[in-house]
């Protein structure tokens, strides 16, 4: 007769917990999948970190967060990963500078990797085994730590493009996988919003960084917005215009920027043989007009905003006019990694995903703020 050792019982949320980690995880690895043990380790600038300290950051955030206060008797992988992959700015000097990052030969990517494997080892078990006692503040962790993975993957992805980009050759990081632009674009629209008392900010149960609350009232004055992003050969008409030299359409000091670093074009944009191309993740290719324009700085957006009689948004105007779609989009998961032309539906779209959008607020905490209880350097 053979037998079988009960197993513990595990909640549905345990199970998907496990199952986020390794997705989570895995998807780090298959965004680093394409790079030669060289390209882990470049800091082309001081605002890139290398692709490695990334894997690392994010791995050190679980074994300092995780493993050491919930784990009897952990000891790190290594006592002074903490010193070289933390990167909480309330404590410096007990971090390595974040401009030196790319000097680091050592640890190599191997022994990262290595790293890795040992962390998620130990996850498994604590997510396994974490008694009951602790297991909300546990859970709430490693929900935390995920999604700062999931923001750093974003980050790995951005400063792989800077790091590409930033080579003579402009390599590909792989080859394209999408094919051309499948929707044909549209004329840009409107979306009237009516003038009244709202409701901003984070509510429900699901998870949230604490900047994202609280949820508080707005009053918005009647305003339209547009009902997609700007594209590429609207910025375009704006460039051909001489926008880059007519100071009238510049904040003060976005004018003096574009006059010190001579900016013509947005980052990544070149002029060769008469024709725009742009850097993308599967190397130069001509800018494609119907795309949504991408790699602007604040300046250069509030710029063709006031050339082309407009404003940005308030970030109060663009929630209130994104809540009713649905979150879906071209994100990371589409594999796309470039922004695609806006659908032809005539539906308001890309709140979500493709770019990243400006608005004309600060970044300030919302009314009532409060740091989340016990909250984690990230
Ligand atoms: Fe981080």
């Amino acid at each position: 007769m053979g037998l079988v050792a009960a197993e513990a019982p595990v909640s549905s949320v345990c199970a998907a917990l496990v199952a986020a980690y390794a997705a989570v995880r895995a998807q780090s690895g298959s965004i680093c999948a394409p790079l030669a043990v060289e390209d882990y380790v470049i800091q082309s600038m001081a605002d890139v970190s290398p692709p490695k300290w990334h894997l690392a950051h994010t791995t050190w955030f679980f074994e300092n967060f995780l493993l050491q206060p919930f784990v009897p008797g952990y000891e790190p992988f290594h006592p002074r990963y903490g010193y070289l992959f933390n990167s909480y700015y309330e404590t410096v000097g007990r971090f390595f500078p974040r401009q030196q990052r790319g000097a680091l030969a050592r640890p190599t990517v191997e022994e990262i990797y290595r790293y890795r494997d040992h962390v998620d080892r130990e996850m498994r078990d604590l997510l396994a085994t974490a008694p009951a006692a602790c297991w909300d503040e546990v859970a709430a962790r490693v929900t935390l730590a995920l999604n700062h993975e999931q923001q750093h993957q974003e980050l790995l992805v951005t400063d792989i493009k800077h790091i590409f980009a930033w080579n003579p050759l402009r390599p590909a990081y792989r080859e394209r996988r999408e094919a051309p632009a499948a929707a044909a674009g549209r004329p840009q629209g409107w979306r009237e919003q009516s003038a009244g008392v709202y409701e901003i900010g984070h509510e429900g149960g699901d998870f949230a960084f604490d900047n994202e609350s609280p949820r508080h009232r707005v009053f918005l004055n009647a305003f339209r917005i547009a009902d997609r992003p700007v594209t590429n050969g609207e910025y375009l008409a704006f460039m051909e215009s001489g926008g880059y030299r007519n100071p009238a359409h510049w904040l003060s000091q976005g004018w003096q920027t574009v006059r010190e670093h001579g900016w013509q074009a947005p980052l990544y944009w070149e002029r060769t043989e008469g024709a725009w191309r742009t850097m993308t993740l599967s190397g130069m290719r001509p800018v494609d007009a119907l795309e949504p324009v991408c790699h602007v700085s604040y300046f250069e957006a509030d710029a063709y905003a006031r050339w082309a009689g407009r404003r940005l948004p308030t970030e109060a105007e663009w929630e209130i006019a994104a809540r009713n779609g649905a979150v879906e989009g071209n994100f990371l998961d589409s594999g796309r990694l470039h922004p695609a032309p806006a659908d032809d539906t005539g539906a308001p779209t890309q709140f979500f995903g493709d770019v990243w959008e400006w608005t004309q607020s600060s970044y300030s905490p919302y009314p009532g703020y409060q740091p989340a209880a016990g909250s984690l350097g990230v």
